[in-house]
Parts: structure tokens; C-alpha cells; sequence
């Protein structure tokens, strides 16, 4: 995706062909910084402290942790150390877990001296892969939003998203918004409503920006708006992605999304979500009983961050001292709640037969 006519990836391999630039998410919106990622240590807390955030983005830092691990020490105990320091760093997104995994079986029956550019040429295409299963994802949502556009004779369609799952949160394109991205191209009129999504702010922080340099209309809204919206037929649609996807179709995403689904249900707007396989795991039969949700620091809920009218990047406390502060990151959706899947092979139903029959292959996986 292009930022001020520059074409960018959310990650990717410097020229020294060795180290990894990320962009800074942590600083958006207000100063665009790219990151260098040298060591495994320097990918982890990249992951850590969310200077990448978003399920995919994680698992292809994770992977290019690993190469870095790679450079650093070749050995079996070398890939199970790096292996453990990055599954470590964040516990909801299987996608982490996805790509360290994979990581792990392309390099472990290589001999070590073989093992760095195996691991960078892996990476690679994990990274590559991402993308184009983000472009199957925008070809098959479009068609919903084209439908909508149908119905409505052009008029503007609007889509009500939450968190951010866009091209920042994945290699490029992003999920949930990617059949938006691809309906504007087309010239399908339409508008997002933007979730705020605190306490990190992703949905005005990150969704607003990257729709916004893209010329998509757009409207940031406080998190609780969204049922009101609905109830005066404001919303057309709901689209979101996930971190992970339980094998029985519940979706666990960004805290709040549970309420959007709600709202959904109650006032017969479509719910939709959208994710790349390696987002599902099988491994999980509950998704509301067994996804472990991550709880986060209460600074983030205490403390708010912005720019000053002056132009200083300055932080603010918003809660009195004192106070107790909850900060769970993650909610879930049950299965029934969702109307559709939006996946690189196709949008299917919210359950395990069609999980299951689109991606078979992920189930031997997640046995082994
Ligand atoms: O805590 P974050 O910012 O990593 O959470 C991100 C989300 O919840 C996204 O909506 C999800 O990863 C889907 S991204 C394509």
C-alpha cells in the first residue's frame, strides 16, 4: 500500500539482506518511523511492545525472528530458544504460534550451517504468502459489498469495522479491509465507520490513517456508537478480522467486537469476518472456553496518548490514581453470531464442517 506515493509493506527484509525494517505502530498516526529488527531479541520485543501488531504481521515478524535467531546460533537448542523467547511474547494470535511452527519443521532436519538462509528464504515466503492470500480475501468480499452497492442503486455502502485488520496488521492489503480497499478501487461508493477501539486506539490510530491515505471515506467513531448506528439502518454491514478462529467457528478478536455482534444480530446487519487460514485452529473445539485471552497493562487503559495542539506527542492520565484498571485485549464472538468467513477459499459458514472441508490440511497440522 502506498503512504504519501510510496509503496510500503507493514515488513520487510532490508537491502543488507540480513536485518528487517518494520514500520513503527507504536508512533502512527502522528510520525511515520520505520524500525530495524537485527537480532531475535530486537523481533520479540517488536512484537512485545506492539511496534507490529495485528495476528499476520505477528506471525511474519515471528518468522523473521527466527531467521535472525538463525544468524545467531544455528544449533537445535538455538531454534527451540528462539522458538520459545518469541512464543512468548504474545498469547492470543495463533498466528505467532502458526509461523514459529513452521519455522521449526523447515529447519530442523537441515544441518545448522544451512539453517540461516533456509530460515530468511522461509520467511520470505511466509511474508510473500500473506499478501496473496489477502488478495483472494479482497476478491472474495468483494462480492458482498458489491451486492449491497446492488441493492442500494450506488448509493454509498457502509461498513462498520473494529480494531485494526488492515494492510498494517498483515504484510499488505489487510483482511477485513481488503474487499473495501478493492470496492473503492473499483468505484463501489464506500464509507467505513471506524471503531476507536480503545484502549490502544487501533481504529483511530491506525485504520483512520491507512483509510485516509487511501482516499476511502471514512468516520471515526467512539467504540459505543455502533449500536446506535445500526438501529437507524446506518450500517450495512460489519467486517473484522480475527487472531484466532476456534474449529467450531468461534472468532476471538479485539475486545468490543463481541458487542459489535450483538448489535449486529439484534438489528439484522450482516456480521463478517475475515481471515487468512492460518488464523484457524483446529486445536480449539470452544473458542469462548479455551482461547486464552491476553490481559494487558493498565497504563493503557489509565493513560492516553496523543499530540498536543502545539505539536508535542504527550501522555495523560485519565483515570484517577488509585483506581483498579481491567484490560483485556480479546473478546469472542460465538459461531452463531457471525454470518460469514471470508477466507482466501471462499466465505463460508461459521462452523466446523466448512472449516474443515475448505482446510483440511490445517487439521492434520494442528494434530501433529
Ligand atoms: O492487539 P492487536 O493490535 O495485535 O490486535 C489486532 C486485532 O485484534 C486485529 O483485528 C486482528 O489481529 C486481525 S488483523 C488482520
Amino acid at each position: 500500500m502506498k503512504v504519501d506515493g510510496k509503496h510500503y509493506r507493514s515488513i520487510w527484509r532490508n537491502a543488507d539482506g540480513l536485518s528487517i525494517g518494520a514500520i513503527d505502530q507504536r508512533r502512527l498516526p502522528h510520525e511515520f518511523v520505520v524500525a530495524t529488527l537485527a537480532t531475535s531479541a530486537e523481533a520479540a520485543e517488536a512484537i512485545r511492545s506492539m511496534l507490529v501488531r495485528g495476528a499476520p504481521l505477528i506471525g511474519a515478524t515471528a518468522a523473521y525472528g527466527m531467521a535472525l535467531a538463525m544468524r545467531e546460533d544455528s544449533s537445535d537448542a538455538g531454534i527451540e530458544h528462539a522458538w520459545q523467547r518469541l512464543i512468548a511474547t504474545r498469547p492470543t494470535a495463533i498466528n505467532l504460534k502458526w509461523a514459529l511452527d513452521e519455522m521449526r519443521r523447515v529447519l530442523r532436519p537441515l544441518p545448522p550451517d544451512k539453517r540461516a538462509d533456509a530460515a530468511y528464504a522461509r520467511a520470505d515466503d511466509i511474508a510473500e504468502e500473506d499478501v496473496g492470500i489477502n488478495e483472494h480475501i479482497a476478491q472474495n468480499g468483494l462480492p458482498l459489498i458489491e451486492a449491497i452497492a446492488t441493492k442500494k442503486r450506488g448509493e454509498m455502502v457502509n461498513v462498520l469495522t473494529h480494531c485494526n485488520a488492515g494492510w498494517l496488521a498483515t504484510v499488505d492489503w489487510g483482511t477485513a479491509t481488503a474487499p473495501i480497499y478493492l470496492a473503492h478501487e473499483r468505484g463501489i461508493k464506500v464509507h467505513v465507520w471506524v471503531d476507536e477501539t480503545r484502549p490502544r486506539n487501533q481504529g483511530a490510530s491506525l485504520t483512520a490513517w491507512e483509510l485516509g491515505h487511501h482516499g476511502v471515506p471514512h468516520t471515526v467513531i467512539p467504540d459505543n456508537t455502533g449500536g446506535h448506528l445500526m438501529q437507524h439502518g446506518k450500517v450495512d454491514l460489519v467486517m473484522v478480522g480475527t487472531d484466532r478462529v476456534a474449529a467450531n467457528g468461534d472468532v476471538c478478536n479485539k475486545i468490543g467486537t463481541y458487542l459489535k455482534a450483538l448489535a449486529a444480530h439484534d438489528n439484522g446487519v450482516p456480521f463478517y469476518v475475515a481471515l487468512p487460514s492460518p488464523t484457524i485452529d483446529f486445536s480449539i473445539t470452544d473458542g469462548v472456553a479455551q482461547i486464552p485471552i491476553e490481559q494487558r497493562g493498565a497504563e493503557e487503559v489509565a493513560d492516553m496518548t496523543g499530540r498536543t495542539r502545539d505539536g508535542r506527542i504527550e501522555t495523560v492520565r485519565i483515570v484517577p490514581e488509585g483506581s483498579p484498571v481491567a484490560n483485556y485485549a480479546f473478546d469472542v464472538t460465538p459461531a452463531r453470531l457471525v454470518t460469514g468467513l471470508i477466507t482466501e477459499r471462499g466465505v463460508l459458514a461459521a462452523n466446523r464442517v466448512a472449516l474443515s472441508s475448505a482446510f483440511p490440511e490445517r487439521i492434520v497440522a494442528a494434530a501433529e
